[in-house]
């Protein structure tokens, strides 16, 4: 199946910018997102009616929606051609009675609403947590069972089944993004900064895995890694490299004692 380009004003390959619907628009990581790729893609930005969405208004169109309200969701997916989805309670100490509407409830629409408008994928948000539950000094394949160390890993790996069901059993192609600990580059400096040290990802290496799973064609379902060039790995990068091509850019080193930037004339699609 090939994902190349889109018109922006349908959701079929054409060849013009692609249309990319990002839930939870107004957080940490999708503010960052669609200020890196406002130029690239054709954004159509989500969130919760309550949320920030003027902060990102300049980067592309907003479209406020509760995505555990079904009824809401048939318009915001119109004419997408991928979905990036990061909405949802990103904290692993969340309560089941948050996880239920906005991990569960919600993720599950985003796939039915996604393959009910005919998109062709949907990016999901994963977390580390996922696989929690493996011991720290483990490495991690993606082909690893899962292994959640908290409610929270559960409720991600209940969209990750959900994204390998869509693309299996269904019409879409589904790209899971295993995201480690997401932190700006002073954060993953200096002395506090070790517990990052072997699961990091600075956000210029994220944007990067996530613009890459929206291009890469010919994926049906895949599960992919999102860290920096990190010292020491907890989550393997080698699945990321090979299918996507990404090429971390930022790295925790123990020479640099914290952040460091690994290429400095690196490859970045994110200028
Ligand atoms: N930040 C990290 O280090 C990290 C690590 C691993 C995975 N993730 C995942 O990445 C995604 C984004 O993380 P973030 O740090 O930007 O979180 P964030 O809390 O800053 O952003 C999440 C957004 O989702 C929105 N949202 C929540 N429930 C919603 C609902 N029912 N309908 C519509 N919108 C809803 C919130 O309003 C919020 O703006 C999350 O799914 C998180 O689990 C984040």
């Amino acid at each position: 199946m090939s994902t190349d380009g889109s018109a922006s004003s349908t959701n079929g390959d054409g060849g013009a910018r692609r249309r990319v619907l990002v839930t939870g628009a107004a957080g940490r990581i999708g503010r960052g997102f669609a200020a890196a790729t406002s130029s690239r893609f054709d954004l159509r930005l989500t969130d919760l009616p309550e949320a920030d969405l003027a902060a990102v208004s300049g980067f592309g169109e907003v479209r406020p929606c509760r995505l555990d309200d079904v009824d809401e969701l048939p318009a915001v997916f119109e004419g997408v051609h991928t979905v990036i989805h990061l909405a949802g309670q990103p904290h692993p100490d969340t309560p089941w009675d948050k996880l239920l509407p906005d991990n569960i409830v919600a993720t599950y629409n985003v796939f039915a609403a996604a393959e009910r408008a005919g998109c062709r994928r949907v990016v999901f948000a994963s977390s580390i947590h996922a696989v929690g539950g493996y011991p720290r000094e483990r490495r991690i394949h993606p082909a690893d069972p899962v292994n959640p160390g908290n409610l929270y890993g559960v409720s991600k790996c209940f969209g990750e089944a959900v994204a390998r069901y869509a693309a299996e059993q269904g019409t879409l192609s589904a790209v899971v993004v295993r995201i480690g600990a997401f932190q700006p580059f002073e954060a993953a400096t200096g002395p506090d900064s070790a517990w990052l040290s072997d699961i990091w990802v600075a956000p210029p290496d994220l944007f990067q895995v996530l613009l890459l799973a929206v291009e890469t064609p010919d994926i049906q379902f895949a599960v992919v890694h999102a860290t920096s060039a990190n010292d020491v790995q907890r989550l393997d990068l080698e699945d990321t490299r090979r299918l996507l091509g990404y090429q971390p850019e930022y790295g925790w080193t123990a020479t640099a004692g914290g952040a460091t930037r690994m290429h400095q004339d690196g490859p970045s699609q994110l200028a």
